[in-house]
C-alpha cells in the first residue's frame, strides 16, 4: 500500500508527493514522519539532482491536519526543535521546485518558503489560516519576511487570508503562474534545465547562498573561496573545462 508521501525519481529528478489526497494532503504524524524521510531519502539518493514536490489530487496540502488536536509530533507539550524537516533547516543544497497545483496552506506554505522555485498552478491558493483557528505560525513568520518583504509576509501571516497564484506571484513567493494542466509538464522542464550545469557546483553555489545569509561577510567569502577550491578540485569541474575545450556537451558524474 502506497505511504502518506510518495518518492518517485526518473533519472536525475525525484518527485516527492503528499498522498492523503482524500483529507486534501492534511499534515498529520504519519505524513510528516513519510515527508521527512522522503527529504532524507533525496539528500541521500546519488543519482537524484534536483527534486520536485507536489501534491495529489485537487490540494497541494491544506497543512496541519485539524482532527489531530494539533500536538507536536514528539508528544511533549514544547516542540522539540530539531532539523529533521526540509521547513525547520534539513540541509539540502540540491535544487527543490514546489508545483503548487492546489491549496498550499499553513505547514505546507511554510515548506514552499524553503524550495528554490515555486511554480504555481493557475487554481493555486496560498495562505497561513493559523491566526484565524487563534494560534500563531512560528517557522512561516521566520521564513517568510526575507522570502516575500515584511509587508507582504504580514498580509499572509496576520490576515491569515487566502492569496491566489497571481497575487502570490505579485509578492515574489511564486516563480511563474501557468495553466493547471501544465504544471508537472513546466515543472520537469526546469527541472531538466538544472540538469545542464554542473551538480556539484549547483549544491555549492546553493550552499553558499544559504549560508551566506546567515554569516558576517568575510566568513562567507572565506567559506565560498574555500568551496570555490573544493568543487574546483572535482572531476566535474575538470570535464567541465575539458568539455568546453572541446566544444561539446559535458558528460556530469557528480564526483
Ligand atoms: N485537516 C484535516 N482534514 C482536512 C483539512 C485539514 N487541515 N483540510 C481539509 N480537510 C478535509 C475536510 O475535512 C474534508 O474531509 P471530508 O470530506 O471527510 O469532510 C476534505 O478534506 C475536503 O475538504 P473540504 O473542506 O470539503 O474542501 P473545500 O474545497 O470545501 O475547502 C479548504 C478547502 C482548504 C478551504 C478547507 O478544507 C479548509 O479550510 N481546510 C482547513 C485549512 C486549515 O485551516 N489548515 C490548517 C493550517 S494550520
Amino acid at each position: 500500500m502506497p505511504g502518506t508521501v510518495l518518492y518517485e525519481r526518473e533519472g536525475h529528478i525525484a518527485t516527492i508527493t503528499y498522498n492523503r489526497p482524500e483529507v486534501l494532503n492534511a499534515i498529520d504524524g504519519e505524513l510528516r514522519e513519510d515527508l521527512n524521510a522522503a527529504w532524507v531519502q533525496f539528500r541521500d539518493d546519488e543519482k537524484a539532482w534536483v527534486g520536485i514536490v507536489t501534491g495529489s489530487g485537487r490540494a497541494f496540502s491544506a497543512g496541519a491536519d485539524l482532527r489531530g488536536g494539533g500536538a507536536p509530533p514528539s508528544g511533549t507539550f514544547w516542540e522539540v526543535p530539531s532539523l529533521s524537516s526540509l521547513e525547520s533547516g534539513l540541509e539540502v543544497w540540491k535544487p527543490v521546485i514546489a508545483a503548487v497545483n492546489g491549496y498550499c496552506l499553513g505547514f505546507a506554505l511554510t515548506l514552499v518558503a524553503a524550495c528554490d522555485f515555486v511554480i504555481a498552478s493557475d487554481q493555486a491558493q496560498f495562505g497561513f489560516p493559523e491566526v484565524t483557528l487563534g494560534i500563531p505560525t512560528i517557522q512561516g513568520a521566520i521564513r517568510m519576511p526575507k522570502r516575500v518583504g515584511w509587508q507582504n509576509a504580514m498580509e499572509l501571516l496576520l490576515l491569515g487570508e487566502r492569496v491566489d497564484a497571481d497575487r502570490a506571484k505579485e509578492m515574489g513567493l511564486v516563480w511563474k503562474v501557468v495553466p493547471h494542466d501544465e504544471l508537472m509538464a513546466e515543472a520537469k522542464t526546469l527541472a531538466e534545465r538544472l540538469l545542464k550545469p554542473a551538480p556539484l557546483a549547483i549544491r555549492a553555489t546553493k550552499e553558499v547562498a544559504s549560508r551566506g545569509q546567515e554569516v558576517p561577510f568575510m566568513e562567507a567569502i572565506r567559506f565560498g573561496e574555500t568551496m570555490r577550491r573544493v568543487a574546483g578540485a572535482t572531476e566535474d569541474a575538470t570535464e567541465g573545462r575539458t568539455a568546453r575545450a572541446e566544444g561539446r556537451e559535458p558528460d556530469w558524474q557528480a564526483r
